[in-house]
């Protein structure tokens, strides 16, 4: 458990070093040791392709406070809730460009929707690194989803 989070921890700085902008890689590389670019393999752990995703109206709250715990954890070191990028893009306005089973299957098939996706495929060339698979199973990414939808302004 602890040496998974260790793990974890780990590809997450390295993702972050690897993909922060130019300048502040080098002012992070000036304050610290650069970590080995060699690449550290990721956790395989896929789901099966989700095909449809129901969305409810009004918002399942609970949902949505559970949703906000997991982003909290596990998603906020790269994602901010605005539109300015991090590592990866803001959340702001992605439950509109984005359809519902797109993005749960970004969520919890990170690796298929880069290697099959051109919207994916598209994103990783601007951002030039690769999403971890963050092992979120198809009913926490479905919160996750519920959460970004009250980012973007659903009731
Ligand atoms: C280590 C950094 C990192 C973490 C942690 C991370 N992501 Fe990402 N995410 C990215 C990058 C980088 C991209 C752009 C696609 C790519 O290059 O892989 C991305 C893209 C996305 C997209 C597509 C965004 C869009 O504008 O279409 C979604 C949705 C997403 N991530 C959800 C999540 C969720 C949910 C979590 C937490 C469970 C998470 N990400 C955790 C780095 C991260």
């Amino acid at each position: 458990m602890s040496g998974k989070t260790t793990f974890l921890a780990a590809l997450l700085m390295i993702a972050f070093l690897a993909c922060t902008s130019r300048k502040e890689a080098e002012d992070a590389a000036k304050k610290s040791p650069t970590p080995s670019e060699a690449a550290t393999p990721q956790p395989e752990v896929h789901g099966t392709e989700v095909k449809t995703v129901e969305l409810t109206n009004p918002l399942n709250k609970e949902w949505v406070t559970a949703g906000k715990g997991i982003y909290d954890t596990k998603c906020l070191a790269c994602h901010k809730l605005t539109n300015e990028k991090l590592v990866g893009p803001g959340w702001a306005g992605v439950t509109k460009r984005r359809e519902p089973v797109w993005l749960i299957n970004m969520i919890t098939n990170v690796d298929m929707m880069l290697a099959t996706d051109a919207e994916a495929q598209k994103m990783l060339e601007e951002c030039l690194v690769r999403m971890p698979n963050q092992n979120v199973t198809q009913e926490d990414a479905r919160k996750i989803i519920e959460f970004m939808r009250e980012n973007d302004g659903e009731k």
